[in-house]
């Protein structure tokens, strides 16, 4: 059972490849990042730190220059018995995304990239309509890039509750990547490939997932999973600033007393595909109780599975 559940995301992106992709498209990976040739002349400068330096938004993340890479603790998925299960001893990825330097937000920014199938919001605060997608799924974009080692890596790491994965992953494109500068097509000149931005933002959040094993740092300082115990906003505040040097957003449910997600601030230099991240504060206030101890349950075991590879 185990091995079936977790051959499962390489065997439908092979399905995925044979009926969509030619042979070519498989074994001449082609490149996927835009052309950005211009940028190397602009000046440099981290995203909301000197925005009159950004003359040409291919080159930082502008407006959205206060990039924050997001990941939930679910307990459970909700589609176990279709083996959609969490990775055991870590956080899942929810997404990463361009706030504005204040903190507010722009969402579905184009509705040509338009590749939800349940938009959240389904109008926008101006009235406009998101329409809900009903194409192949954006996993299908990634297999068609030859991607599988990222696929695989997606479906390990980057898990929906309560949806299949890569609807999740196309509310995550198309409601944050579309509003996140240096995935615009346009960066991408005439040799843009369809879907190219897309593979490359689900890079981009791998990457950035990648810096923060959240499940790591807590347990470095002693906080782990616990149906028995609990702890304060002050030692999960603590124990992730002293790994990253900065403080994260800690999100809670149940009036504050249940750690469900992290986000991770930044400002980023140069693209949010390939520059550097430098970690900030947390703009928004923590949901968690300041005064309650906290709950960080542990899993149902049969909601989690092994997806590290063991000698
Ligand atoms: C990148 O774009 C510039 C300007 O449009 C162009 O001169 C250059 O040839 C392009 N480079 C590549 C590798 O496509
Ligand atoms: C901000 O960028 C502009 C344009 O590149 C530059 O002239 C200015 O000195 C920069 N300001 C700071 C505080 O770095
Ligand atoms: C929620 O938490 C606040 C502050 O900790 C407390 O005063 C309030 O009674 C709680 N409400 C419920 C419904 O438990
Ligand atoms: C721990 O508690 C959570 C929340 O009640 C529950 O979903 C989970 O199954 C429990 N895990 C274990 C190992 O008891």
């Amino acid at each position: 059972m185990a091995q079936v559940v977790a051959a499962y995301g390489v065997v439908s992106a092979l399905l995925a490849l044979q009926a969509g992709a030619s042979a070519s498209s498989f074994f001449s990976l082609p490149r996927t990042f835009p052309n950005i040739s211009a940028c190397a002349s602009e000046a440099s400068a981290y995203s909301c730190e000197n925005t009159t330096a950004v003359a040409n938004t291919c080159c930082s993340p502008t407006p959205g220059g206060l990039v924050l890479q997001t990941q939930f603790w679910d307990t459970y998925t909700g589609l176990e018995r279709k083996g959609q299960l969490l990775p055991k001893d870590s956080w899942t990825i929810h997404g990463l995304w361009p706030d504005n330097c204040d903190g507010s937000f722009e969402q579905y920014c184009d509705l040509s990239r338009q590749f939800d199938p349940a938009p959240s919001p389904a109008i926008l605060p101006d009235g406009t309509a998101v329409p809900a997608y009903k194409g192949p799924g954006v996993d299908t974009f990634v297999a068609e890039f030859g991607r599988l080692d990222l696929l695989d890596y997606m479906n390990k790491y980057w898990v929906s509750q309560g949806q299949a994965n890569n609807g999740f992953w196309g509310h995550e494109f198309s409601k944050h990547a579309t509003c996140t500068s240096t995935f615009d097509v346009a960066c991408y000149g005439p040799d843009y490939k369809k879907n190219q931005d897309v593979v490359d933002f689900f890079d981009a959040v791998v990457r950035a997932f990648k810096m923060y094993p959240t499940w790591e740092m807590l347990a470095a300082s002693g906080i782990q999973p616990s149906n028995k115990t609990t702890y304060s906003l002050t030692q999960l505040q603590s124990a992730l600033k002293a790994q990253t040097g900065s403080v994260p957003f800690l999100g809670c449910g149940h009036n504050g007393t249940v750690l469900q997600e992290v986000w991770y601030f930044h400002h980023v230099l140069g693209t949010e595909q390939f520059g550097h991240f430098k970690s900030v504060d947390s703009t928004t206030t923590s949901t968690c109780s300041k005064t309650a101890g906290i709950h960080y349950y542990e899993r149902t075991p049969t909601s989690e599975r092994e997806v590290r590879l063991l000698p």
